[in-house]
């Protein structure tokens, strides 16, 4: 069953000008329930834009976004909170810094309502908390009351995720979310939200500069050029291609080509 639909996408940025960039002319994509796709493609190939579009941020020139047999095209982003999450390459984007761990994780819960701070947390909730936090392996159950400006890069990163799945989310959206950490620490939070959309069970799309991420982790693979999928590939092909097979599709699309419509697309997944 799909969980979300593109159909028929148009984006054209400052439409009408002498900047008029035309970022999607007819893009079309389908995500079942419970893939985990990794999202590969050069810089401006509209990766960003694509998950801003799923997101709400923004509206396309044309075509419709539905979600769960839903129209959501012009939906506002913060009605999107409610099905999915998204995790930022920036760790600072996800939490608040002044902010303890554990309020948080109650104005996650309440979805942005201070509500959520005023009830108080009771026992079970602390509990709950713990648990979760306990799952990253991190030590952060111990650090409740801690700041979380003061956590570092990967902790707050790791406290982005849990922060964005609290809550039973359809649709978990990663942008670039190792990009900005150490290789180390990058490794750990790859591991770590592999093991939360596993558990889960959550739809999961997953845009990565890091290749070797794309092969090993999720279910099917996806390459953007010039807003156009140019790979899609199912989990048994994703198998098969190895991070030199892309690192030198990726150097074929760099070179100037009159248009991209000569290119073979390569449509693997069905
Ligand atoms: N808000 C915007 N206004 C104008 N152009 C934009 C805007 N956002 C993105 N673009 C352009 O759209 C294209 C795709 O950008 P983006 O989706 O950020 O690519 P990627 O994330 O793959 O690097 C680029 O040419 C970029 O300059
Ligand atoms: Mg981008």
């Amino acid at each position: 069953m799909n969980l979300l639909q593109l159909i028929n996408i148009e984006v054209v940025f400052e439409q009408n000008t002498n900047n008029e960039t035309v970022v999607f002319a007819d893009f079309n994509l389908e995500i079942k329930k419970g893939q985990f796709i990794s999202l590969v493609g050069s810089n401006g190939s509209g990766k960003t834009t694509l998950l801003n579009l799923i997101a709400g941020n923004i509206i396309p020139t044309k075509g419709s976004v539905v979600f769960a047999q839903r129209d959501i095209t012009g939906l506002k982003e913060h009605q999107h909170s409610h099905f999915m999450g998204r995790v930022f390459q920036d760790p600072a984007l996800g939490t608040s810094p002044s902010m303890t761990i554990l309020e948080n994780l109650a104005l996650a819960e309440a979805k942005g309502h201070s509500f959520g701070l005023q009830r108080g947390i009771n026992k079970k909730r602390l509990d709950y908390y713990k648990t979760r936090l306990e799952q990253l392996q991190l030590g952060l159950e111990n650090k409740l009351q801690v700041q979380v400006g003061s956590l570092s890069s990967g902790q707050r990163q790791a406290l982005a995720l849990l922060i964005c799945t609290l809550t039973p989310i359809k649709l978990l959206i990663l942008d670039e979310h190792t990009a900005a950490l150490d290789p180390k620490t990058s490794e750990t939070i790859m591991e770590l939200t592999d093991k939360i959309i596993k558990k889960q069970g959550v739809t999961a799309l997953m845009v990565t500069h890091n290749l070797r991420y794309a092969l090993e982790y999720g279910d099917r693979l996806l390459m953007l050029d010039k807003g156009k999928t140019v790979i899609d590939a199912n989990n048994a092909e994703k198998d098969k291609l190895r991070v030199q097979d892309l690192v030198q599709m990726f150097s074929e699309f760099m070179e100037e080509r009159p248009a991209i419509s000569n290119l073979k697309v390569i449509h693997l997944a069905t």
